[in-house]
C-alpha cells in the first residue's frame, strides 16, 4: 500500500526510513544531516563500520546500506545515494531507480513491513521533483505488484506541499 505524508521523515515510526545519503555515507545537510542529528552519535559510528567499496566510497550511487535508527523512532536507516542531476541523459534515471529498487530490497531482505523515502535527489542534487516523483511511483508499484513482495506500507514523506502535489498527480 502506497501512502503520501507531508512532514518530517525523522518523527516517524515506521520499520525503516530512508536516508538520502552520499557515497561517504558519513552524514551531510538535507534530510541526511536531519537523520543524524535525530538519530545520534552510533548512527555516524555504525556508517564508519560499513566498509569502504573504493577510497570514500562506502555507498556507490544508486546502491543501499543498511543499519540500526539508534535514537530514531524507526527501526532501521536504509542509506541511498541518488545520482546528482545533469542532464537526465547521463545515467540518471537509472541510478534514481535503482535507489527505490535497492532500498526496497534491502527492507524485505529484513523484514520490514513499513518504510518511508524522502525525495531522493531532489534537493542538493538537484533532481526535477516531477520526473524524480515518477520514477519512485513506478518502482515501487513494481515493487509491490511483484508476487513475492509481502505487503509492505510505502509511505512518501514529502517535506514541501509542492512535492505532495506531485505524488498525488501520480497517484491518483
Ligand atoms: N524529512 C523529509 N524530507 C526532508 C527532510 C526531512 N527532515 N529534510 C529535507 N528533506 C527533503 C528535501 O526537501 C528534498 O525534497 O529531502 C529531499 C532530498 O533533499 P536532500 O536532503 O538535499 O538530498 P539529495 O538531493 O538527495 O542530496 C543528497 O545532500 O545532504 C546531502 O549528504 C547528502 O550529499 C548528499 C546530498
Amino acid at each position: 500500500m502506497i501512502k503520501i505524508i507531508q512532514g518530517d521523515i525523522t518523527t516517524l515510526a515506521v520499520d525503516a526510513i530512508v536516508n538520502a545519503a552520499n557515497q561517504v555515507m558519513l552524514g551531510g545537510g538535507g534530510v541526511d544531516g536531519a537523520i543524524h542529528r535525530a538519530a545520534g552519535r552510533e548512527l555516524y559510528e555504525a556508517c564508519l563500520k560499513v566498509p569502504e567499496v573504493r577510497p570514500g566510497v562506502r555507498c556507490p550511487t544508486g546502491e543501499a546500506r543498511i543499519t540500526p535508527g539508534f535514537r530514531l523512532p524507526a527501526k532501521f536507516v536504509i542509506h541511498t545515494v541518488g545520482p546528482v542531476y545533469r542532464d537526465g541523459l547521463h545515467g540518471e534515471p537509472e541510478k534514481l531507480a535503482a535507489c527505490y529498487r535497492n532500498s526496497l530490497a534491502l527492507a524485505a531482505e529484513n523484514g520490514c513491513k513499513s518504510i518511508a523515502f524522502p525525495c531522493i535527489s531532489t534537493g542538493i542534487y538537484g533532481y526535477p521533483k516531477e520526473e524524480a516523483a515518477k520514477i519512485a511511483v513506478r518502482e515501487v508499484r513494481e515493487f509491490l505488484a511483484a508476487k513475492n513482495a509481502e505487503e509492505m506500507e510505502v509511505i512518501f514523506c514529502c517535506f514541501s506541499a509542492r512535492d505532495v502535489a506531485s505524488y498525488e498527480k501520480l497517484l491518483s
